[in-house]
């Protein structure tokens, strides 16, 4: 049947699509897809069967279609393409046995995704992984399962939003709220206490949609325990215990240890 070549094939191709779009960052330049060596681009490649005693030529979509699609949803993540070469939850050191577990937890949580399924939020110090974990997990729902994610800096986002007020804006204030309720998983990173008002509402909002979706939410937040619970506007710390799993992620800064991205 070939099965196993085809993901060989599959494979390959997809590891120097990574190792291509590693090459450029940040996302927005991200280059074209590759020449296919398989079918010159066109995107279908012919091969040769038996059919009734016969040798017969049959056209089936190239492995490079799949790639194009991966290509795709890897530049609308939002994902530097740096991180989708280096973050992964395989390379990561495991300081302490409690760390061990955390990854250990986020290894199975990616391995068992299905849609739907409640997210994690990660807290704990600066440097110890919690970006790198959130966005490993997408890096692998994109590459191995082909699902839309998109990865937002929580302040990030929220100046994108204030600038869709402007009158020159190309976006609309609506487009980019779809562009956080829409996918099938965000990553919200940098999750902080509210300065205004309207980022409060604004945030609550947002993660409000996504609850009302039932769509999948990873967090990551230098907040501890403590102002998890007393600090954060209640409606939305009240949504976020429903969609996420705490998971205290306790390190050291491996930007001190010189592994810094
Ligand atoms: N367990 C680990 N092993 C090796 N390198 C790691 C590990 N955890 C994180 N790193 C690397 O350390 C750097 C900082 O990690 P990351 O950005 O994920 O930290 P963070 O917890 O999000 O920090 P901050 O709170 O400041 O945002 C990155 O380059 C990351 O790849
Ligand atoms: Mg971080
Ligand atoms: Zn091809």
């Amino acid at each position: 049947m070939g099965t196993t070549i085809e993901m060989e094939r599959a494979g390959s191709l997809l590891h120097s699509v990574v190792q291509g779009l590693a090459l450029k960052s940040p996302a927005a330049s991200f280059p074209p897809a590759p020449q296919c060596p398989l079918c010159g681009d066109v995107g279908w490649e012919l091969v040769e069967c038996e059919e009734r005693g016969r040798k017969v030529s049959r056209a089936r979509p190239c492995v490079c279609q799949h790639a194009r699609k991966l290509i795709a949803m890897a530049r609308d993540s939002g994902l530097p393409a740096e991180w989708l070469k280096t973050h992964t939850l395989n390379g990561m050191e495991q300081p302490t046995e409690i760390y061990g577990a955390v990854v250990e937890k986020v290894s199975q949580w990616l391995a068992a995704y299905q849609p739907h399924q409640a997210g994690l939020l990660l807290y704990g110090p600066a440097g110890s992984g919690k970006t790198r974990m959130i966005t490993a997990c997408l890096r692998g729902l994109i590459l191995k399962r082909s699902l839309p994610c998109r990865y937002y800096d929580a302040r990030v986002f929220l100046q994108l939003l204030r600038n869709t007020y402007n009158a020159d804006s190309d976006t609309t204030e609506r487009e980019l709220v779809e562009s956080f309720v829409h996918p099938q998983v965000v990553a919200l990173d940098e999750l902080v206490v509210a300065r205004t008002d309207w980022e409060r509402e604004t945030m609550l909002m947002l993660v409000g949609e996504r609850y009302k979706a039932n769509k999948t939410l990873l967090v990551a937040t230098n907040l501890c325990r403590e102002q998890l619970r007393d600090e954060l506007d209640e409606r939305l710390s009240s949504r976020l215990r429903a969609m996420t799993e705490p998971l205290h992620l306790d390190g050291p800064d491996f930007r001190q240890k010189g592994s810094a991205a």
